[in-house]
């Protein structure tokens, strides 16, 4: 098939949209190159990257040090299985149970794996160790929550797009208020094994619960012997200005879910990470993933980690952040009815008489800022933690520019 375009650009999208499924709704920017904060597309025009792969390239594209580990790893050994040990994999296991204070780490790769993989874990834990009765035990979640997309994530999904058409789905789980301890409090019950939330809902539209939220969330669980289960896939990982969003509010979950920015933006690398006493109840053959840990993204991984641990990119991420907020609130009533967020994440809602997110995301990509909205009038405004203050300003200019050049 011949496809004419006028444009590398055109001719890079009619490729794309008739070869490959149409499960995303793309701008029409094909990026050929990245680094830093930007992004060069195919016909060269280069974008400040404000979304950075929904957090996955938190420490910049191509970063330095992980693409150093990336090409060594490259030249030495990627993959083995998990039939055969590798000398990559206790190393990283070690560094991400001590940055978040856990004993063990189960490596997977999508971040909807980590998920499924403490569904797993948290039923097996309430067999074994609560002594749920066989088949009954149930999970709560936050309404408007977003956790991934395999079959048992969406049927606990509250949004008709992610559920409609894809049933039976997977019993189990119940669908509470986020922000409200009590509304959760009413719903657990003594088959309750696991409460799964994402400590700020990302996809959502960047929703922070109030203050007193998740500590009451933490006491809850302890009080009913349920573990609390933190995705921090997109929350996590320095985006928030700590290393975890729940060190925000000095809350400890029993299992941390980590995605995304762990595997530096060059690879798929997800964890659970958790105690002895609830990984533990994993044994040979009951779960696993012939890439989960792979050498390529233990290397990686352990990169990252210490990449963290000298936590200048939290600083960063917290200092900027406040940069880029009050910059965000100076615009409201002027286009921009609401922020929220925190550290170098911000949801912004944008008044919806302006016309819908999408619009406004194709208005910014003209003037090269790439966002992506969430729902509705909601931008989100999440670049790589390498963004500087006057990049920052750069992009609110053309946010301002771009809400004027919509109005009446
Ligand atoms: C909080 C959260 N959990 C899980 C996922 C799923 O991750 P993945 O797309 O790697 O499967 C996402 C993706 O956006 C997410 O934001």
């Amino acid at each position: 098939m011949t496809i004419l375009a006028d444009t590398a650009t055109e001719a890079a999208i009619a490729l794309a949209d008739r070869y490959a499924a149409h499960n995303y709704s793309p701008l029409p920017v094909v990026a050929a190159s990245a680094e830093g904060a930007w992004i060069t597309d195919v016909d060269g025009r280069r974008y400040l990257d404000c979304l950075a792969a929904y957090s996955a390239v938190n420490f910049g594209h191509r970063n330095p040090e992980i693409t150093a580990t990336a090409h060594a790893q490259l030249d030495t050994v990627t993959l083995v299985s998990r039939a055969f040990h590798s000398d990559k994999l206790g190393p990283f296991c070690a560094a991400l149970a001590r940055l978040c204070g856990k004993d063990m780490v189960l490596p997977m790769n999508s971040g909807a794996e980590a998920v499924e993989s403490a569904l797993k874990v948290a039923r097996k834990w309430g067999a074994e160790v609560k002594g749920v009765p066989a088949g009954r035990a149930n999970i709560i979640v936050a309404d408007n929550n977003f956790h991934g997309r395999t079959i048992s994530i969406v049927s606990f999904s509250s949004d008709p797009v992610a559920r409609n058409g894809f049933g039976p789905f997977t019993p189990g789980f119940r669908s509470v208020p986020f922000g409200d301890a009590a509304g959760l409090a009413r719903a657990i019950d003594g088959d309750t094994v696991a409460v799964l939330l994402e400590p700020i809902q990302g996809e959502a539209g960047i929703i922070v619960p109030p203050d007193d939220y998740l500590p009451a969330v933490r006491a809850l669980c302890s009080e009913h012997d349920v573990l609390l289960i933190a995705d921090e896939i997109q929350s996590g990982l320095a985006r928030t200005g700590h290393t975890l969003a729940c060190d925000r509010w000095g809350v400890v979950p029993d299992v941390y879910l980590l995605g995304k920015a762990l595997g530096g933006g060059v690879v798929p690398l997800s964890a659970v990470v958790a105690d002895r006493d609830i990984l533990g109840v994993l044994r040979p053959g009951e779960h696993g993933s012939t890439f989960g840990g792979n050498p390529l993204a233990a290397a990686i991984g352990s990169t990252v980690v210490s990449i963290l641990e000298r936590g200048e990119f939290q600083a960063r991420s917290a200092e900027l952040g406040a940069h880029l907020h009050g910059r965000l609130e100076d615009m409201i009533g002027d286009g921009v009815v609401a922020v929220r967020g925190m550290g170098l994440w911000a949801g912004v809602d944008v008044d919806p008489s302006l016309g819908t997110g999408k619009e406004m995301s194709l208005r910014l990509a003209d003037r090269g800022v790439l966002v992506k909205d969430t729902h509705g009038s909601t931008l989100r405004f999440a670049p790589p933690l390498v963004v500087t203050r006057e990049e920052i300003d750069w992009a609110v200019r053309q946010f301002a520019a771009a809400l004027r050049e919509a109005g009446p």
